[in-house]
């Protein structure tokens, strides 16, 4: 098992690049099975998560040619498997967003139901209900979803993708996939708004889909006969680049961080301006791919915050932000509005002397003025985040214990934390 070992109350500073995000990634890299024709991808981020969903596409039939660390090629060149198993889905909810795809181009699809997860019990029940509006039945057999198509090909429909918490990422970009190819003109109603929707419209948009008002509630997609190939640059990470921001703060550290989606952390940008922290664009070119820089002072606000879609506050950024309101000069309320069991931080960041105390879906968080180093256990990619960072805070030495989670969803953190002035190396240990 790896663990990080972090060395705390260093100051960061100096320059930090963005990588890719790996929430855009996957489902787009799910829409290179809409054609027979190559995709092209630059800024993918080399993450377990795409490796895992590279390994599920290949088994559907995609060939994928890494051309670098960040690029690849993927082209479908056979139909004939429909099926994504447990095997590969129980690692990766995500898997699920290759369901819209296959409906649409190969009229069937049996993908495995996820289950439930650390940070609550993530049903697809809407992904299942916008399909079904598009003309796709399910049934349920051993665990899997088996999707059809009557008929071989869906039809244009109005969606109502609105569910008790709000719209569904995965869902959105699954409907807006699987109405690309199919007959006549569909309108998604309540489609999530997150920039990561865009990027996917986007890319449909480059292979020949009719997609307009990508990044609204309301999305229309006229169906086309065919997709064909396209070249993609995935957005940069934005919850990558807000862990990065608090990062700066937490250490009273200067970031300047680049290739930082500025536009599409306005909500987080808010809560780090009240809480004292210094955010500023270093240029205007362009304000999906900024220079940001950012810096921290000695003492922090408290700073109340409620997890919403976007464009409110990621629930993406809450355990982070947790870690950086533990040591506020005052009260800060959180509240998930969008997983509410999504805490398990908590317990850890108490660990560290933290003072929090957590009912239903809020935690009350009565700042402290120090944290002190522990063991702590990462038990999800986001709140292992908010672990290193207090971490990268306390006094002492605090080491993270299961990392793979971290190693989702961040590229080297460790290595690249280290060239700005962390002291964290990564250990391997007995299990
Ligand atoms: C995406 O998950 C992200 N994952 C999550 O990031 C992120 O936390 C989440 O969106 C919310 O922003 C990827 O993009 C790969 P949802 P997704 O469907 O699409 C409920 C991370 O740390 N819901 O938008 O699966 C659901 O339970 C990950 O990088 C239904 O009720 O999330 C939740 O309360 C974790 N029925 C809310 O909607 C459904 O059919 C939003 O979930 C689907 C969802």
């Amino acid at each position: 098992m790896d663990v990080f070992e972090i060395e705390g109350s260093r100051r960061l500073s100096g320059e930090i690049e963005v990588n890719g995000s790996k929430n855009a990634a996957l489902p787009l890299m799910a829409a290179a099975l809409l054609t027979t024709e190559p995709i092209t991808f630059d800024d993918v981020p080399d993450l377990s998560d795409i490796r895992n969903m590279q390994m599920l596409l290949t088994e559907l039939g995609c060939a994928i040619e890494r051309t670098g660390q960040h690029s690849c090629i993927l082209h479908t060149t056979d139909t004939t498997e429909s099926h994504a198993r447990y095997d590969i889905v129980k690692t990766m909810r995500a898997s699920v967003c290759v369901l819209g795809p296959l409906l649409a181009a190969r009229g069937k699809a049996r993908v495995s139901l996820p289950g439930g997860c650390a940070i609550g019990q993530r049903p697809i029940d809407l992904h299942l209900r916008g399909l079904e509006a598009l003309g796709a039945t399910f049934e349920l057999q051993e665990g899997d979803v088996i999707g059809r198509v009557p008929g071989g090909r869906l039809r244009g429909a109005r969606v109502f993708l609105g569910g008790a918490f709000g719209s569904t990422v995965l869902g959105t970009a699954n409907v807006m996939s699987a109405a690309t190819l199919a007959e006549g003109t569909t309108v998604i109603e309540s489609a999530a708004c997150e920039p990561e929707i865009v990027d996917v419209a986007n890319l449909l948009n480059s292979m020949g889909a009719k997609i307009t008002g990508a990044g609204s509630p309301r999305i229309v997609v006229e169906g086309v006969k065919e997709l064909g190939g396209a070249n993609h640059r995935v957005i940069p990470d934005r919850i990558e680049a807000g862990t990065l921001m608090v990062a700066a703060a937490i250490t009273a550290g200067d970031l300047t961080i680049t290739n930082c989606p500025l536009d599409a952390l306005m909500a987080a940008t808010n809560c780090l301006e009240q809480i004292g922290v210094e955010v500023r664009a270093l240029d205007d070119e362009s304000s999906m791919r900024a220079r940001v820089r950012v810096q921290g002072g000695r003492a922090f606000n408290p700073c109340d915050i409620t997890t919403q879609p976007h464009p409110g506050f990621p629930t993406d950024l809450q355990a982070q932000f947790m870690a950086l309101l533990t040591l506020a000069d005052g009260t800060s309320v959180i509240t998930e509005k969008i997983f509410p069991e999504r805490f398990l931080h908590v317990a850890e960041l108490s660990r560290m002397g933290a003072q929090l105390f957590r009912q239903g879906p809020t935690a009350i968080v009565s700042g402290v003025r120090r944290l002190v180093g522990a063991p702590v256990m990462a038990s999800d990619l986001r709140a292992s985040a908010g672990l290193v960072l207090a971490g990268l805070a306390a006094e002492g030495t605090t080491r993270v214990l299961r990392v793979y989670h971290l190693d989702r969803g961040y590229e080297k953190l460790e290595e690249r934390l280290a060239t700005v002035g962390a002291q964290i190396k990564r250990v391997t240990v007995e299990d």
